[in-house]
């Protein structure tokens, strides 16, 4: 293992002030990190950062020896120091890549079950630490269109009769209870920044070939108009409840339908779905008083990616309907060089992570509470992603209970925000932070921008805000320090830090 032995620089890092913020309530269940506790009266925040002192930068640090969202105001450096083992990170402000579009989670049963399972100050403690200038500011989120694997049964808006014109769709009960009211609140909290998009998950038994909420299926060829005027009605039943849409997929994960799983779906072939978007959700979407709407096609795996996107997109009209590609966390393994070649290909076309979540399957447990990889695996998935051409990145359930539900298909997963009903409490992962090293510093309308590092020992992105603000976020998954020097175009000054090993830390200058 590499040491910091041999360098004998003093860092001249001197703190000026630590702002004043309600710090995390650390408990430990015996992994290898620590939650922050919240309940009814107490739970931590961290103010939006503001542009610091002349000559001063400010640093969050969360780590997996328990800092979280560690704030450090500190001055530059203009002493001109040199070690062998200093990590040099090189930013060019000038070299723009692409404009965030933003972070979020998703607004599913299981999430809204589990914030009302808590009294009012409780859930209102919870909604504000992901949407409120104190906490997360989430302001990207996706909603299911009717039922998830994440309720507590299978439906859709429609089964009970073969209703081709959908006279009488209406939204189910669990908008009323878990979605609306909830999606409201958030909204006050952002100060109506959020933006949504929806998802469908299964069509009406009637509409598929085995009548049932699973695959392997494929929508029944007559009801392809059907079924896109159900995603129509949809937005007119949320725009009735004063909810209006910024997206829209074209569902999820299409290959779960082709294959025998218990995650209701609809299945599609890419030439069928090609057809589709062509001859049917395109031209009623972009007919309709939703016109403007961002199409969302793929919403799925990263093997898809190939599959399915040169197929569909020869077709000119699925090219002009379709606004950007929606990427799932699971297969991550795949090199994301994918994402490069995408956007070669589609440069007007964005792409947005739509979903992502650790604890699946053979993952056990599927709840850690405390686990510092389970926030790494983010961090890095995020930072990947958002080096190659990625805007934005939304995370699955924002609360589940403390084994990971309510799922009706036992699809127990992790979440970044565990609740204790019985207790009153609810519990931020590291997954939380993780994701908030970014939500918060990055806002929507920032721009990825150019940087080099001397050494491979750290995972970093760099973006310029819409206030000109630099911000250098950087991941260490080493167990060992690394000394870092920041230099960029757009500062005389350099920067000069440790990295504590296994941290995340984000970087703001002016
Ligand atoms: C809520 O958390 C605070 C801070 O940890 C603690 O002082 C207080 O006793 C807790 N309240 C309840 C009702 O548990
Ligand atoms: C819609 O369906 C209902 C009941 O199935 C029927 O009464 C009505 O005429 C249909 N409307 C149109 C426009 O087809
Ligand atoms: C929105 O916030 C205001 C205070 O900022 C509050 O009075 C109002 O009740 C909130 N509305 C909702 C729906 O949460
Ligand atoms: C992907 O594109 C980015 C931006 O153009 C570039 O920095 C990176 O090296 C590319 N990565 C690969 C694997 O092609
Ligand atoms: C949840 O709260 C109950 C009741 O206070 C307690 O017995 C249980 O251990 C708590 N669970 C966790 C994960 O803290
Ligand atoms: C950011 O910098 C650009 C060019 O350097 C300038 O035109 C713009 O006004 C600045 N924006 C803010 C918010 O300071
Ligand atoms: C930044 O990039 C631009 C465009 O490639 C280049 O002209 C400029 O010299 C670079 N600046 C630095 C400090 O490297």
């Amino acid at each position: 293992m590499q040491t910091l032995k041999n360098v004998v620089i003093f860092l001249p890092v001197l703190s000026l002030t630590i702002a004043l913020q309600k710090p995390c309530q650390r408990r430990s269940y015996g992994y290898s990190s620590i939650v922050c506790v919240c309940n009814e009266t107490y739970c931590d925040e961290t103010q939006r950062p503001s542009k610091p002192l002349d000559g001063t930068y400010v640093a969050y640090t969360s780590s997996k020896s328990g800092l979280r969202f560690y704030q450090e105001n500190a001055y530059f450096s203009r002493t001109i120091l040199h070690a062998a083992d200093i990590t040099v990170i090189n930013i060019n402000t000038t070299v723009r890549y692409q404009t965030i579009l933003g972070w979020g989670g998703a607004f599913t049963d299981s999430t809204g079950i589990n914030i009302n399972s808590l009294n009012a100050a409780t859930a209102n403690n919870l909604l504000r630490s992901y949407f409120s200038k104190v906490g997360l500011e989430y302001n990207l989120c996706r909603v299911p269109i009717r039922g998830t694997d994440f309720s507590t049964h299978g439906y859709s808006y429609h089964d009970d009769k073969e209703d081709m014109n959908l006279s009488s769709f209406k939204l189910a009960a669990e908008d009323f209870q878990y979605k609306i009211p909830l999606i409201k609140v958030a909204q006050n909290f952002s100060k109506d920044k959020l933006r949504l998009f929806a998802s469908t998950w299964t069509a009406p038994k009637w509409m598929k070939h085995n009548e049932k909420y699973t695959g392997p299926d494929v929508l029944k060829k007559e009801m392809y108009q059907p079924w896109a005027n159900y995603f129509l009605k949809f937005l007119e039943k949320y725009a009735e409840e004063g909810i209006k849409f910024w997206g829209l997929t074209t569902g999820n994960e299409p290959s779960t339908g082709l294959v025998p799983s218990k995650i209701n779906s609809v299945g599609w072939l890419p030439w069928q779905m090609e057809q589709w978007i062509s001859n049917n959700l395109g031209p009623t979407i972009r007919n309709s008083k939703f016109s403007s709407i961002k199409l969302i096609t793929i919403d799925d795996q990263l093997f898809m990616f190939p599959l399915y996107i040169d197929w569909m997109l020869r077709n000119e009209n699925v090219k002009r309907y379709i606004d950007g590609f929606g990427l799932h966390y699971y297969w991550n393994w795949l090199p994301k060089s994918i994402l490069n070649n995408t956007h070669n290909k589609y440069p007007d076309k964005f792409i947005l992570a739509t979903e992502a979540c650790e604890g699946v399957s053979l993952n056990l447990p599927h709840v850690k509470l405390g686990d510092w990889e389970r926030g790494e695996n983010y961090a890095f998935d995020i930072i990947g992603d958002i080096n190659h051409w990625t805007a934005g990145w939304v995370d699955w359930n924002m609360a589940l209970n403390e084994i990971g539900g309510p799922t009706y298909i036992d699809n127990f997963v992790d979440s970044p925000i565990i609740v204790n009903a019985s207790a009153g409490e609810f519990y931020k992962q590291p997954m939380y932070y993780a994701l908030g090293h970014f939500s918060k510093f990055v806002p929507e309308g920032s721009q990825r921008v150019k940087y080099q590092q001397s050494k491979n020992n750290l995972d970093i992105s760099t973006f310029v805000r819409p206030d000109n603000g630099t911000v250098v976020v950087i991941l260490n998954r080493n167990d060992y320090n690394i000394q870092i020097k920041i230099k960029s175009n757009n500062m005389i000054e350099e920067i000069y830090r440790i990295i504590g090993g296994r941290s995340i830390v984000t970087i703001l200058h002016w």
